[in-house]
């Protein structure tokens, strides 16, 4: 058995990637039945009553392992959601977004072990030093938040990041199918982080037009929108290729604000659809449980 896969618990490396505030127990649950670890997105969500919900809903669907996303420097409550986690049978949380040393001890004090998401190298030899049990490393492909500053792709951050630290590393963006998953492991990856196809799978609690949109996408239809010192991954639709043509300043058009109503309505002219590159290769909605099979087969 792998270091990751005693980390995590489960049947296969295989780690759902966190959207948003996109949560759904039952979504969680079809990936950990599927032999993956199905994970809650915490990162937005600060009410303890609704987290206690979801992790009680998760545990009466299954008992096979799952886990959490926190985003350190976004949520005021992470102290006590670690506790509602722990409480809750929760052994394994990763965590982005921040300085690990913020919130490292409080997970170490609940004897919980932690993954910690990272864009670039020099942060994830960082968390390893901080104590992470393992890094997720995320290449510029991916979906979700990433930096205005240069990054490097997943088959370039992977290597680098294998050579640096001696904890177990996770590989996340442009993975959607067995050529992924594969390539990540010939990397030097002992599993995978999966966001955007999962997102469009049957189980997600995405609204259908999103999940047409990722379907819909070639291999140049996403983009960095610039929001501050940070920057989303979005789908380029026909609103935000017409501002991006008339050299629009992106940043004023959109406010990230938006992106929770835009994304639980696929009202998509508010903000852009989120996805990563690899929706070039995600061309139909499959249940979960294909996705994971498909890729360790
Ligand atoms: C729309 C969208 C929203 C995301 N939101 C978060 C988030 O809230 N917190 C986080 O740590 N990662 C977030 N991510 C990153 C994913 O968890 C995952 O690491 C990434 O999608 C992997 O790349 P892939 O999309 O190519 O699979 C998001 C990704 C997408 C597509």
């Amino acid at each position: 058995m792998s270091q990751l896969l005693d980390i995590l618990g489960t049947k296969y490396p295989i780690i759902q990637g966190p959207i948003g505030e996109l949560n759904d127990p039952k979504m969680v649950t079809a990936v950990s039945e599927a032999g993956g670890f199905g994970m809650l997105a915490l990162g937005f969500v600060t009410d303890l009553e609704a987290i206690k919900k979801m992790v009680a809903e998760i545990k009466e669907l299954t008992d096979k392992p799952f886990g959490a996303n926190l985003m350190i420097a976004m949520n005021p409550n992470n102290e006590a959601i670690l506790e509602v986690l722990a409480e809750g049978g929760v052994k394994t949380v990763t965590t982005s977004a921040g300085s690990p040393k913020k919130i490292f001890p409080k997970i170490k004090e609940l004897g919980l072990k932690v993954l910690h998401v990272a864009l670039a190298a020099p942060l994830a030899g960082k968390a390893a030093l901080a104590g992470a049990d393992g890094v997720v490393v995320s290449g510029t492909e991916s979906g979700g938040l990433r930096t205005t500053r240069p990054e490097a792709t997943t088959l370039v951050l992977v290597p680098v990041v294998c050579d640096m630290v001696d904890v177990p590393v996770v590989a996340a963006g442009g993975i959607a199918d067995r050529r992924g998953y594969q390539a990540a492991l010939a990397l030097g990856a002992q599993g995978v982080q999966v966001g955007t196809a999962f997102l469009a799978s049957e189980e997600s609690p995405a609204p259908r037009a999103w999940k047409d949109a990722i379907i819909g996408c070639g291999d140049a239809s996403t983009t960095l929108l610039p929001m501050g010192a940070m920057a989303m991954r979005t789908i380029i639709n026909p609103k935000l290729a017409e501002l991006m043509g008339s050299g629009a300043d992106l940043g004023q058009e959109y406010n990230m604000v938006n992106a929770g109503k835009a994304w639980t309505t696929g009202d998509f002219d508010l903000f852009p659809a989120g996805s990563g590159q690899v929706s070039a290769l995600i061309n139909e909605i499959k249940p979960v449980k294909d996705i994971i099979e498909g890729m360790v087969s």
